[in-house]
């Protein structure tokens, strides 16, 4: 493998592709409805508990598990894993769900990403700008989305348009590479978001009691929603589990993609402090932005109880039907509503180019393919893949598709990789690794964390999982009979992907010890 590997530009530019890729479409509509389904105050307990645990540590497990690897010339997973535990020949069959689990989650998040897209520019245009109750707004959205023929839309063309423009503008980030793509769109993306972010939360804080007939639907009483915190929920698995893959999907650990961008870091680059304040730009976009927008905003205008029955009817529903519907109340409402929705949709680029990295990186690592070579393979391939999420959206394969690849590989993946990193690579070997070029010292207490906690958490959450969720859902007890047939083809499909994918790996691994012994 001749061939030298993309590389990062600058220390700022991986800071802000790892937050870039970090902040998205979770930080601004999963958690917000996350956390008024799960009570507000009740559910921060087990959220920051789970930053702490297991967030933190996994980001720099991955920062330097990605870095390892990189100095292989492995980008992926299944190299890594490799490369970790050589004497194993099964480790780098395990890897495959750093590749599987994002381009999973890419076929059906981009597809939001582009309704962000379209919304960006309704608000300008003023098309939803004369609704103003949220029947109308709901029909709105279902219109666009192609589940309903009504007086806004007769058919999703304007979807699919949307999904088109979205969907080549990743794939040419993808093809300019790591420097010349994704970091030049992340130094230019991030400061921009913050910047939307900032004005919609000031305008939300002046929002004050709009109604003065309800005085307690007010700002602060917004926030103390969120930030009363309720200590009898501890008690609730559902919480923690809804908590933990809440933190698992905002940092995007236990995906493979941190893996990837820390593999194009030299080997004296620090993971420390770059890994901490990845993490902690995440955190403020989340808690502070992300949380002082949709939160407060519903709150003063519909109050905590329709707030709570809009977040539970679905995750989409507070940011494309509440939103828009408060904004349309503001001056400028044109303006504010571009701010949000634009701001959206950065969140979300910055994120899908990281979730198709692993799969263009596997590409060009493992089978020497130039990188515009790979971005071509990955588009043609991820596009054919995305459509079931487009035209059978109402039928529950996003939903299914954001259950195994957003959710519980996740916490397998991670649950695999810490115990390799602290079990089998060694602690000690893990820690000096961490170290290695670090500006700061990591708190010793987190060797006992990364050793045992994280793992004894992940292990919990699974054991709950399987306890209590894993017969109705392989059973589908939850999926109406007429969505049954779809549900089980996307199950099928995935595990199409992943049985490609562990084909690939096989191929790829015969091909270098082909390679090797001619080399001899
Ligand atoms: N971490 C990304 C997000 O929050 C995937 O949307």
């Amino acid at each position: 493998m001749a061939k030298k590997r993309d590389s990062w530009g600058s220390r700022l530019g991986i800071i802000m592709a790892v937050a870039g890729s970090a902040i998205g479409l979770g930080n601004f509509l999963r958690f917000p409805a996350k956390a008024v389904s799960n009570g507000g105050g009740a559910f921060m307990i087990p959220y920051f508990i789970s930053f702490l645990l297991l967030g933190i540590p996994l980001m720099w497990v991955e920062w330097t598990l990605g870095r390892y690897g990189g100095g292989f010339e492995h980008g992926t997973a299944p190299g890594i894993f490799h490369s970790l535990w050589q004497k194993n020949r099964f480790i780098k069959y395990f890897g495959v769900i750093g590749i599987f689990g994002p381009l999973v989650i890419f076929i059906y998040y981009i597809y939001i990403e582009s309704w962000t897209l379209a919304y960006s520019f309704f608000s300008l245009t003023g098309r939803y700008s004369g609704l103003n109750d949220l029947a109308g707004m709901k029909s709105f959205l279902l219109g666009f989305q192609g589940l309903e023929k009504n007086q806004y839309f007769s058919g999703m063309q304007a979807a699919y348009l949307f999904f088109l423009i979205a969907f080549i503008l990743n794939v040419i980030v993808i093809y300019y590479g790591i420097k010349g793509g994704i970091e030049r769109l992340c130094k230019l993306a991030m400061p921009l978001l913050f910047i939307f972010g900032i004005i919609l939360m000031f305008r939300v804080f002046t929002l004050g009691t709009p109604d003065s007939l309800k005085p307690d639907w007010n700002v602060l009483n917004g926030f103390g929603f969120l930030w009363n915190a309720d200590f009898s929920a501890l008690k609730s698995a559902k919480i923690w589990l809804e908590a933990a893959g809440q933190i698992f999907f905002t940092l995007s650990v236990g995906i493979g993609v941190i893996l990837t961008y820390a593999s194009y870091l030299s080997k004296g680059d620090d993971v420390v402090l770059s890994g901490l304040t990845a993490a902690s730009t995440n955190g403020f976009a989340e808690v502070i932005l992300g949380a002082s927008i949709i939160i407060p905003a519903a709150f003063v205008f519909f109050g905590p109880f329709d707030m709570k029955s809009i977040a539970n009817s679905g995750v989409f529903n507070l940011g494309f039907v509440t939103m828009p519907l408060v904004i349309n109340k503001l001056p400028l409402s044109a303006l504010m509503g571009f701010c949000w929705f634009f701001l959206l949709f950065l969140a979300g680029i910055t994120s899908s180019v990281s979730l198709a990295q692993p799969a263009v990186a596997f590409l060009e690592d493992e089978f020497d393919i130039s990188r515009k070579k790979a971005a071509a393979i990955f588009g043609i391939i991820a596009f054919v893949l995305c459509q079931p999420a487009i035209f059978f959206l109402g039928r529950g394969v996003v939903d299914e598709l954001d259950f195994w690849g957003g959710t519980f590989f996740l916490v397998v993946f991670a649950t695999i990789e810490v115990i390799l990193f602290a079990w089998v690579f060694g602690m000690e070997r893990a820690w000096d690794e961490i170290h290695k070029g670090a500006d700061m010292r990591v708190p010793k207490i987190y060797k006992f964390i990364i050793k045992y906690i994280t793992p004894l958490f992940l292990f919990f959450i699974l054991g709950m999982w399987f306890k209590q969720e894993w017969l109705p859902i392989i059973l589908m007890k939850n999926v109406s009979c007429a969505d049954r047939p779809f549900v089980l083809s996307t199950r099928l499909g995935l595990l199409i992907i992943f049985s490609v994918l562990v084909i690939l790996v096989k191929i790829a691994w015969q091909k270098r010890k082909v390679l090797k012994e001619k080399g001899r």
